[in-house]
C-alpha cells in the first residue's frame, strides 16, 4: 500500500498544476477544461423519475415520480477531432431540485459520467502523479516509470478509448461511488444507458465535428433517450469505494433503471449555445445529501473542479 497524502495537500498541488497546464493549452484566449475539453454539445433534456422503482432506491431525487428539466454536456476527453479514438464525457445538471445542497447553488443536482466503467487510476495520489507527468509533457512516463509502473492504467486507457458514430448510442458510468439516501448505508454507482428508437450506423459528415453532426441528424429523425440506472454495492472488498479502477461486476449486482432522459430536437450548434457550454461547469458536490459523493477521489474533486472552473471562466 502506498502512503496516503492528506487531501488538502493533494488539492493544492493539483490545482497549481492544472492551472499551469490549461493555461499552456489555451487557444484564441480561451482556457479549456483540464479534462473533457472538447464540447460536442450542451442540450436541454427531460429527466423523468419512474414510479415503479424498488423502495430502497426511492431516495433524494428518486423519492417520487417527477420530471426535472436538465442540461447535458457531451464532450471528448482529450481530442478536438471527433473522428479519433477517445473517451467521452456526459455531465448532467437537473434543475427544480428541492432541498439543501452539499455545495454550490440551491436547486441543482449534478451527475458526471465517463464512457468507461473504471477510471484509469485507483487513487488521487496516482491521479496527482499523472498530472505531474502531464505538466512535464511526459504522460508516457506515468504509465511506464520503472520505479512506479502503472500497467493497469495503460490497459484501461487502451480499452476506454474508442471511435464512435454517435454519443446518443454510447453508455456512460459514474466510475466512482455515491451514497443513496441520507440514512442507512446504501452505496451505488450510476450508469446512463442509450435506449433511443433511432441508431446511427455510420459517421455523419465524417470529420472533426462528426459527433455534433450525428446528434443533429438523430434529433431530426427521433428524440434521443437514455435510461438512468443505479448499481448497488454488495461487497466492500470486490466493489470497493477507494479504488476507482475496479469495475463493479454487473453479473453480481445488476443496474436498476430509475429514470429516463429524453432529448428533443433543438438548435444547439450555434455560437451562443457553444459559448455557454464552454463557460458552464459541473461539480459532483453540487448535490443533495441523499446523493453524497463518496471516497477520497470524490473528496479531492470538490475543490479541484471548483477552482479549475473559476480559473478558466474568470480568465476567459
Ligand atoms: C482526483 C480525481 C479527478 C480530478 C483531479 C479531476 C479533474 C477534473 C477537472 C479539473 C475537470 C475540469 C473542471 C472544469 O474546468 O470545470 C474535470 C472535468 C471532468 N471530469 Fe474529472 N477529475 C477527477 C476524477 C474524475 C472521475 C472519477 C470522473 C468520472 C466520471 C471524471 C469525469 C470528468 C468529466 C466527465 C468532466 C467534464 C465535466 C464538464 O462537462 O464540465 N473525473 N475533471
Amino acid at each position: 500500500m502506498k502512503k496516503e497524502v492528506p487531501i488538502d495537500q493533494l488539492v493544492t498541488e493539483m490545482i497549481q498544476h492544472i492551472k499551469a497546464i490549461t493555461l499552456v493549452e489555451a487557444k484564441n484566449g480561451v482556457i479549456p477544461r483540464f479534462n473533457q475539453p472538447k464540447t460536442i454539445a450542451c442540450l436541454n433534456a427531460e429527466f423523468r423519475v419512474h414510479d415503479d422503482i424498488p423502495d430502497e432506491f426511492k431516495q433524494g431525487i428518486f423519492a417520487t415520480p417527477k420530471s426535472y428539466p436538465a442540461k447535458i454536456r457531451f464532450a471528448n476527453a482529450t481530442d478536438h477531432d471527433d473522428s479519433k479514438k477517445d473517451m467521452r464525457g456526459f455531465s448532467i445538471r437537473l434543475s427544480d431540485v428541492e432541498g439543501p445542497v452539499l455545495w454550490g447553488e440551491q436547486g441543482y443536482q449534478d451527475f458526471i459520467l465517463n464512457s468507461y466503467p473504471a477510471l484509469f487510476v485507483a487513487t488521487p495520489e496516482d491521479f496527482l502523479s499523472f498530472i505531474r507527468a502531464r505538466l512535464k509533457n511526459r504522460k508516457l512516463l506515468f504509465f511506464l516509470n520503472p520505479f512506479d509502473l502503472h500497467l493497469k492504467s495503460l490497459w484501461i486507457v487502451f480499452k476506454a478509448r474508442k471511435k464512435h458514430f454517435s454519443l446518443f448510442d454510447v453508455r456512460f458510468w459514474s466510475t466512482v461511488p455515491y451514497r443513496l439516501g441520507e440514512t442507512g448505508n446504501l452505496v451505488v454507482k450510476y450508469s446512463v444507458m442509450p435506449c433511443s428508437d433511432y441508431k446511427t450506423t455510420a459517421a455523419v459528415n465524417p470529420g472533426v465535428h462528426q459527433l455534433r453532426e450525428a446528434k443533429k441528424e438523430h434529433l431530426k429523425q427521433a428524440p434521443a433517450r437514455f435510461h438512468f440506472a443505479v448499481q448497488k454495492q454488495l461487497n466492500s472488498a470486490t466493489m470497493p469505494i477507494e479504488d476507482a479502477s475496479v469495475i463493479w461486476d454487473e453479473s453480481v449486482s445488476p443496474f436498476h433503471i430509475v429514470a429516463t432522459i429524453t432529448i428533443e430536437d433543438q438548435d444547439f450548434d450555434n455560437p451562443e449555445s457553444l459559448t455557454n457550454c464552454e463557460n458552464c461547469s459541473f461539480n459532483p458536490w453540487q448535490s443533495l445529501a441523499a446523493h453524497e459523493p463518496l471516497g477520497r477521489m470524490n473528496e479531492v474533486r470538490r475543490s479541484v473542479y471548483a477552482e479549475a472552473a473559476k480559473f478558466r471562466t474568470k480568465e476567459n
